[in-house]
């Protein structure tokens, strides 16, 4: 009797651990905003060169350039299960119901990030003016998904 009472108890206390995370936030959810941070962060490397507010060093851009490159071939299939749209989801998450609406068209702007990226991994190491060349299709590819698939802030 007393064993299977704390079996009960324990099993209780046990589910609340495993829903709490869940309730404080879906990991899915969680896991694309911190790539899209990540992209962020390196972007902003490049960025800052591009307008003159950090002094332009080819090892500095080539890296975060390469940082790029490499996270957008992230397979991010995982991060956007069905369910987690910002009308599913109000407040928690700016992904807009058109991702799974039109799918397969955010398969093409994530394909169109990995062509910037390209471009820029082969401009940003060789000198600024090539940086710069290749900023406006980077910086046009993340903001050709935002326009059409994120919700305003
Ligand atoms: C294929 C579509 C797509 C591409 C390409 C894309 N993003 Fe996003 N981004 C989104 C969506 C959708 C969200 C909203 C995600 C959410 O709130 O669940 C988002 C959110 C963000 C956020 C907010 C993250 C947070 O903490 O809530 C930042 C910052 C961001 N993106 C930066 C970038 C940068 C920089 C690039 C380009 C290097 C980029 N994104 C490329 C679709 C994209």
């Amino acid at each position: 009797m007393t064993t299977n009472l704390t079996k009960t108890a324990v099993a209780a206390v046990l589910s609340l651990a495993i829903a709490t995370p869940v309730m404080a936030g879906n990991p899915a959810v969680k896991a694309r905003q911190s790539l899209m941070q990540l992209y962020k962060f390196n972007i902003a490397q490049l960025g800052g060169m591009a307008k003159g507010k950090i002094p332009y060093d080819a090892k500095v851009a080539s890296v975060a350039a390469n940082n790029l490159k490499t996270l957008a071939t992230v397979d991010q299939a995982a991060m956007w299960p069905a369910g987690t749209d910002s009308d599913a989801m109000f407040g928690d998450t700016r992904a807009l119901p058109a991702i799974w609406a039109t799918y397969p068209e955010v398969e093409q702007k994530a394909d169109a990030l990995i062509k910037a990226t390209e471009a820029m991994a082969a401009a940003a190491g060789t000198d600024l003016e090539s940086l710069r060349g290749a900023m406006g299709g980077l910086g046009g590819a993340c903001g050709g998904c935002h326009k059409k698939f994120r919700a305003p802030e």
